[in-house]
């Protein structure tokens, strides 16, 4: 077996002379990193509270505490404070950098992620055209790793989902498209770490800020990379004690799906009908796309939401009319467009968006995440709860189900469209879904179609149907057809032309 590669990775630091930055703290942390045997280091952000030049004096002071064989550092919001990002160029180093160590064929890239004077997250071309061509010029790499300070998929007991980079969704299909092994990011001060397809998102929470979950340690991670084979990252509190030990495993070989099985299901997944009396251009496209969607004869049809424009009782009238046909075949979960006006009680008045189905040994549950007159979600705290019973029920009882939960909302950001209007719960939600094996997550928000695969479970947003509202160069629905082995494959089949393409394959797990 391959000699793992061994990374201490920390973050958030703070150094101020001001209380929010805990000395004791930070010392102990630097006694634990000094005291393991490591490769390098990688320190994702927020070095200063405030980017103030007294703090990047005292960060270079005591920077020097640690003993490492070599160390990236990465820029935070905070450093990037009143004009910090020029001081960090002086004081620390670039904001945007590689390093390729030809002996261990290790590629380390690090990314500015920050808007001065402002905490959420913005990559922007620039960086994501770098990213990309570098990954490309090292494609051959043995091991691809990437850092940078906002969090990229929601972090779970961080409170509402905010401060996100609002470009994450293109850094993710750039960081899937090009296999990197793993990924180090800091800013929610909580350590997290989940596996998205093959690539290892890794969070660290803070070394020493003040500012940490009531009653949680600080901490640091300790991750080891056997090439691919597997990634471990453990949790250790500033103490040296470890919290908590992640093993995931890398599996990048291609393994066909199902040979023997057929299809168990198959799911016709829409989005953004937005039907309007007198709008005759949706309208001829909703015609073309619901006979594309009878045409793939689906066992299901799950609307997304944004069935209505404006949530009006004709048009409600009007769409009820049109889809009569096909009522026995479809489940619908409300958008924000639903709801509007009068939408919030005649959407129950068509509909019951609270009830669970059971159809083909897989059960359907409906999580309405659409409040009027806002595009931003929420599941809240009430809804939370019953969806907890819900899994945790599904999980222990009926294992052998395929479960599928339907919201309009995304929980994994969508390349080509920005973070602004995403759930506010989506950290706690996200958690609760992977970590109970659910195997489907539906969405219908932002007008494009995208899938990946976090942990166990698929999540697949598609793109409107027939609205005009959309993120892509013309209107599409989404094909899901799930094996008899629980495998999934996701095409995204084009209104205009009736093209379909191949948006994603998941074996069965
Ligand atoms: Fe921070
Ligand atoms: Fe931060």
């Amino acid at each position: 077996m391959d000699e793992p590669i061994k990374i201490i990775h920390f973050s958030d630091t703070h150094f101020t002379k001001r209380p929010q930055f805990i000395k004791g703290s930070y010392s102990k942390s630097v006694r634990t990193i000094n005291s393991i045997p490591h490769d390098f280091a990688v320190f994702s952000g927020d070095l200063t509270q405030d980017g103030l030049g007294e703090e990047y004096r005292l960060a270079n002071e005591l920077r020097k505490q640690i003993i490492t064989p070599k160390i990236y550092w990465i820029i935070g919001n905070h450093d990037s404070r009143s004009g910090g990002f020029e001081v960090w160029e002086t004081m620390v180093g670039p904001r945007e950098f590689h390093d390729f160590d030809e002996d261990n064929s290790i590629l380390f890239i690090g990314l500015d992620s920050c808007i001065p004077d402002r905490d959420e997250g913005r990559f922007g071309r620039e960086e994501l055209d770098y990213t990309r061509k570098i990954l490309k010029k090292y494609g051959e790499a043995k091991i691809k790793l990437v850092g940078f300070h906002h969090h990229l998929l929601p972090i779970p007991k961080t409170g509402r989902e905010r401060s996100n980079a609002v470009d994450a969704g293109d850094m993710l299909s750039i960081l899937l498209d090009h296999n990197v092994d793993a990924v180090f990011t800091g800013h929610k001060h909580h350590p997290n770490v989940y596996k998205v397809e093959d690539t290892i998102i890794i969070s660290a929470g803070s070394v020493s800020s003040y500012k940490t979950r009531s009653g949680e340690p600080r901490s640091l991670n300790y991750v080891e990379i056997v090439p691919e084979k597997e990634i471990n990252v453990k949790i250790i509190k500033t103490s040296g004690d470890t919290i908590a030990s992640e093993t995931k495993t890398i599996t990048r070989r291609f393994r066909m799906v199902d040979s023997a099985g057929g299809v168990w299901i198959r799911i016709a997944q829409i989005a953004g009908t937005d039907l309007e009396l007198l709008d005759n251009t949706q309208n001829q496209l909703f015609t073309k796309g619901m006979e594309l969607v009878e045409a793939t004869n689906p066992d299901l049809i799950i609307h997304c939401g944004n069935l209505t424009a404006k949530g009006k009782s004709t048009d409600y009238e009007g769409a009820i009319d049109s889809l009569s046909p096909l009522t026995d075949k479809l489940i619908f979960c409300p958008g924000p467009n639903d709801l509007k006006g009068y939408g919030d009680t005649l959407v129950n008045k068509y509909f019951d968006t609270e009830k669970n189905i059971e159809k083909n040994n897989s059960s359907f549950y409906i999580l309405n995440t659409s409040e009027p007159d806002t595009e931003i979600g929420v599941v809240g705290r009430t809804t939370q709860n019953r969806l907890e019973r819900y899994v945790h029920h599904t999980r222990q009882e009926t294992s052998d189900k395929f479960h599928t939960i339907i919201m309009h909302h995304h929980l994994i950001p969508i390349p080509g469209t920005r973070e602004i209007s995403a759930l506010e719960d989506a950290g706690d939600v996200l958690r609760l879904l992977t970590d109970t094996g659910i195997n489907l997550v539906l969405s219908g928000h932002l007008g494009r179609a995208f899938c990946t695969r976090v942990e166990q479970t698929a999540f697949v947003n598609c793109n409107t149907i027939s609205s005009q509202k959309t993120s892509s160069i013309e209107n599409s629905f989404n094909l899901i057809d799930i094996s008899t082995e629980k495998a999934i494959v996701v095409s995204e089949i084009n209104v205009p032309s009736g093209f379909r393409r191949i948006l994603g394959i998941f074996p069965g797990i």
